[in-house]
């Protein structure tokens, strides 16, 4: 017998590609980040790591969240929960223009910086720009030895392990997972959340992991959607609130590894300007998960599909029957608590973009003209 083997290979796991692999390894990935961040009692979260005091949480005024591509995204989805959980202003900011817009930053901003690599130039600028205005800065990085993480005051590592294809999926998704606990940490402290809300939150953390699981189970069945819209040059994605968010990171996954162009939109935006650019046959990828604006989100839906739009709805398994009378065709996936549900709703969009850049040949690990990490401005 003769065995083909090298080390990259081996590396892969039995995956053809490192990125799928990354997929795949994202309830680990949520597990670890998870282990020992919450008490026995699973109704609180511990972050002992943390050097910021209870004080200088209770005086936190403003947060502003910086970074780059996808962990600005992670970001985007940050916002959403610190600020439902919190009650605390938030502003997110793409690391290059943060410092030129000369922000408003005082000893009570909390800044935030976001990295996987913890070696993105941008963003270790802005940690910079910040601690030169007196702000306390978070870095939630992957890297625990990286340069953003030696001069941020406070870091909150994720634990996602190496990430090697350069579409980020796993770093992602571990950063909402610190997102999570660290938005609950500052409820807690600030008491803006009871003891029983939160625990809720813990619990549905909880069963994240294998919720995920079970879509991996599945993960072929996006595959011959991905064919499709891999015939195409141009598509949307929609959605409100954290399926917004959502939205913009399926759209740069999409960009990244199958070079079709794509853009995400508020999808109650899309008629002020880009309704002209829908035209007969052309994909639309409807994330309809946040059920306070579900019916507002149809609607959207609506509009699209009368100018001829071709919609696939990404939704919880209870509104696929509804949904179905407005859409060409729906995913289901499980069903969290609508803060969490980016946890949870990106998955098929990475792997959309996976097997869409397959279906085009593409190099899914290595995508043209990119890096993995970014150290100039
Ligand atoms: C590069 C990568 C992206 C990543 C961005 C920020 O552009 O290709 O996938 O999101 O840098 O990287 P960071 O390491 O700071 O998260």
């Amino acid at each position: 017998i003769r065995v083909d083997w090298d080390a990259v290979t081996a590396e892969k796991g039995g995956f053809d590609h490192f990125m799928l692999k990354e997929i795949h390894e994202q309830p680990k990935a949520y597990r670890d980040t998870m282990l020992g961040r919450m008490d026995e009692s699973g109704r609180k979260v511990v972050l002992p790591e943390l050097k910021l005091t209870q004080e200088q949480i209770k005086n936190i005024r403003n947060v502003q969240i910086v970074a780059c591509g996808t962990a600005y995204h992670a970001g985007l989805v940050g916002r959403s929960v610190i600020e439902e959980m919190v009650r605390i202003p938030v502003e997110n900011d793409v690391a290059s223009e943060y410092r030129y817009r000369s922000p408003i930053v005082t000893p009570e901003t909390l800044v935030i910086v976001v990295s996987q690599s913890g070696e993105t130039a941008d963003t270790l600028a802005a940690l910079r720009e910040a601690q030169s205005h007196g702000a306390h800065v978070l870095a939630i990085t992957n890297v625990v030895g990286s340069s953003i993480a030696r001069e941020a005051n406070d870091v909150l590592g994720t634990l996602a392990g190496p990430e090697i294809a350069v579409a980020s999926t796993k770093a992602y998704t571990s950063q909402l997972i610190a997102f999570y606990l660290f938005g609950l940490y500052l409820a807690q402290v600030r008491g803006t959340m009871t003891e029983d809300a939160v625990a809720e939150v813990i619990a549905a953390m909880e069963a994240l992991p294998e919720q995920v699981e079970s879509m991996l189970t599945n993960a072929e069945s996006i595959k011959g959607y991905a064919e499709q819209i891999a015939e195409h040059e141009n598509l949307f994605f929609i959605g409100r609130g954290q399926d917004y968010a959502v939205a913009q990171e399926g759209s740069l996954k999409l960009k990244e590894i199958s070079y079709i162009h794509s853009e995400a939109y508020a999808a109650g935006e899309l008629k002020h300007g880009t309704l002209a650019l829908i035209e007969e046959g052309i994909p639309v990828i409807a994330l309809a998960t946040q059920e306070a604006v579900l019916e507002k989100t149809v609607s959207n839906i609506k509009e699209v599909k009368a100018r001829g739009a071709e919609v696939m709805a990404i939704t919880y398994e209870e509104h696929v029957a509804g949904l179905l009378k407005s859409v060409d065709q729906a995913f289901a996936i499980p069903k969290t608590l609508p803060i969490l549900t980016a946890a949870v709703s990106v998955v098929p969009l990475q792997l959309l973009a996976y097997y869409a850049s397959l279906a085009r040949g593409n190099d899914v690990d290595k995508p043209r003209n990119l890096a993995k990490s970014v150290t100039v401005e």
